[in-house]
């Protein structure tokens, strides 16, 4: 059984081959859950460093259809990971609870999908109150 109050990296199938290119699909039978939208970044000057939030309820897959993004996340008990996306057919799955922080190279193109509608009350943008939910 999945362990959904970590994160981790999910592969995608990649359907064709060098020839021809490839096709890569995300449905219900490899997500963890039930997309509700999708949004995607693009542009993220290299200096920049995106997330610095959590969620009390999104839980969201990142991937990087093109370029590459280093994630850091971090979870309530202090667990840290980085995880590097540089595949088009790799995705990161970010459970609820999980603290994160993206660093994208100037031709990344992140898509995300959602478990939630967009809703400012469901982050957690302060990271000494993040923390104060693992006590
Ligand atoms: P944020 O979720 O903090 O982005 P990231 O984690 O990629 O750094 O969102 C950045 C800003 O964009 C913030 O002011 C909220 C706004 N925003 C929307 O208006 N709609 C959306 O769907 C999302 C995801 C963000």
């Amino acid at each position: 059984m999945k362990d959904y109050t970590k994160p981790f990296l999910i592969e995608f199938p990649k359907i064709g081959g060098s020839a021809l290119g490839y096709i890569s699909v995300a449905e219900n039978e490899n997500l963890p859950f039930v997309p509700k939208r999708l949004y995607w970044t693009y542009f993220t000057p290299e200096e920049v460093e995106r997330g610095g939030h959590s969620h009390y309820d999104l839980q969201q897959i990142l991937i990087a259809v093109a370029g590459r993004i280093q994630v850091t996340t971090e979870l309530v008990n202090g667990d840290k990971e980085t995880f590097l996306l540089d595949k088009p057919n790799v995705g990161l799955y970010i459970p609820k609870m999980c603290w994160r922080d993206m660093k994208y190279t100037h031709n990344a193109v992140q898509i995300c999908i959602a478990s939630i509608e967009y809703d400012e009350k469901d982050y957690i943008r302060d990271y000494s109150e993040f923390l104060k939910h693992g006590r």
